[in-house]
């Protein structure tokens, strides 16, 4: 595109790979300002009111945000999950909201199958005590893991990274699954390889089954706080819990508590209410806890597909056709 007229202004939110900020550029006139940066927050105030397009991810894009962007037209977020993103300012104003599903499903449920497998076999901690020096005897009883293959899994959440994990418990640890979501899934039609291996079940009835409960469930009105006191309660005795959705789900003072003094024998989380998890948090070094830096999508390959995703949204919204991936605004 070599019309100046149809070249618009993209601010660039969060840094992008070179390969697809050249493709951003050869298109359109681009500044790069990533607000979280104090030295480019002032760039990134400048570019907002000219902005027709934004591209980037994890920072909060909120009404007040969006009333100093008057020309913008699109906004192409570099994940899947749109939680930060006022999704009522932008219906009203009519600015399309892309997102980057299906390309991290099978890699954020690595992640999460990595971070199951890490929490119930100790892992982490376990290396860690040889890596201080403390192997100085065959580990005992107090440090055994507990099994994975075989348990009952409850997955929070079944969309397609839930069920990409039901797939793995199901298919290659012969894991009885059940999980919970707003709608059972027609198995025979949308994942026939988990018809008959994977039931639904009602929030309750899932977390008095299963001896792991894997949290996979986007932040929502109805998600938010959907793990809280009375539900790590019902949790089996020994029960393991994950979360690979998003922190705010779970009611991080009563997963302590379940942790503390109920039934949860461990937990891993790669997501938590505040990112970077603020140092000051029980959940940082609590023993029972394997804590991640929300790496679910977070490989070469697929952070680079996600970040091709988006910025093929952008280029197609910004030349008036519709985006391979656009998040329905209206949806929740
Ligand atoms: C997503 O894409 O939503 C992942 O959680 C990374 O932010």
């Amino acid at each position: 595109m070599s019309d100046t007229a149809a070249r618009k202004k993209v601010l660039v939110f969060r840094e992008l790979p070179a390969d697809q900020l050249a493709l951003l550029q050869a298109a359109h006139v681009v500044t790069v300002a990533n607000p979280r940066i104090a030295t480019q927050k002032a760039a990134f105030d400048a570019a907002l009111p000219q902005a027709q397009g934004l591209i980037g991810s994890s920072y909060p894009i909120d009404a007040a945000l969006l009333a100093r962007a008057p020309r913008l037209e699109v906004v192409s977020s570099v994940s899947v999950g749109v939680d930060n993103y006022d999704l009522a300012t932008l219906q009203s104003r009519g600015i399309l909201l892309c997102h980057t599903p299906g390309v991290l499903t099978e890699t954020t449920a690595d992640t999460l199958f990595a971070l199951l497998m890490a929490t119930c076999r100790r892992v982490v901690e376990l290396s860690n005590l040889v890596r201080e020096g403390r192997w100085t005897k065959n580990i005992g009883e107090d440090l055994f893991g507990t099994d994975v293959h075989g348990k009952t899994l409850g997955l929070l959440g079944f969309g397609r990274i839930g069920q990409a994990v039901a797939r793995r418990a199901a298919l290659g640890f012969g894991m009885p699954v059940l999980y919970h979501a707003r709608h059972a899934v027609d198995m025979a039609q949308q994942a026939p390889e988990l018809a008959g291996r994977v039931r639904h079940a009602a929030l309750d009835s899932l977390l008095a089954q299963a001896d792991i409960v894997v949290a996979a469930l986007p932040l929502s009105p109805a998600t938010r706080g959907l793990m809280g006191a009375r539900e790590f309660a019902l949790m089996k005795p020994g029960a393991i819990f994950i979360n690979g959705g998003r922190g705010a789900t779970v009611d991080e003072g009563a997963l302590l508590q379940a942790l503390d003094h109920g039934p949860l024998r461990a937990a891993g989380l790669d997501v938590f209410a505040t990112e970077p998890l603020p140092p000051d948090s029980p959940l940082r070094t609590h023993p029972k806890v394997t804590p991640l830096p929300h790496i679910g999508s977070a490989t070469h390959e697929t952070r680079h597909a996600m970040a091709a995703l988006a910025t093929r949204n952008l280029l197609q919204a910004l030349a008036g056709q519709r985006p391979a991936a656009v998040y329905d605004t209206q949806a929740r």
